[in-house]
């Protein structure tokens, strides 16, 4: 679900669609949009799984200071999806635990 019309804000801009590649699929995005915005408006919540606990995380502060949002972009684990704008062909993936670094695209 996406905030189209808001009181305060306006109605939402218009962006250029993109696709990005979340956990093996493809979803549709807006570019320049935060990452976890793009996730969130498909319904994805769960951002990471904590390396204890195995338990999930996702969205918490919004703003880049938490981590919860954590994920691997472009084979980078670690990336705070909430302040990283969506980028055309850019593939995320469920963070495992501390991720692993795999090849950087
Ligand atoms: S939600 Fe807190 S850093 Fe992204």
């Amino acid at each position: 679900m996406r905030v189209l019309d808001h009181p305060i804000l306006g109605r939402l801009e218009a962006r250029r669609k993109v696709t990005i590649t979340v956990d093996g699929q493809p979803v549709e995005a807006f570019e320049g949009e935060p990452i976890l915005a793009a996730l969130l408006a498909k319904g994805i919540r769960v951002n990471r799984i904590t390396k204890k606990r195995h338990e999930p995380r996702g969205l918490f502060c919004g703003i880049g200071r938490c981590t919860d949002c954590v994920m691997v972009v472009n084979g980078v684990p670690n990336v705070r999806t909430c302040v990283t704008p969506v980028a055309e062909g850019m593939t995320v993936e469920t963070q495992q635990g501390l991720g692993k670094w795999g090849k950087a695209k």
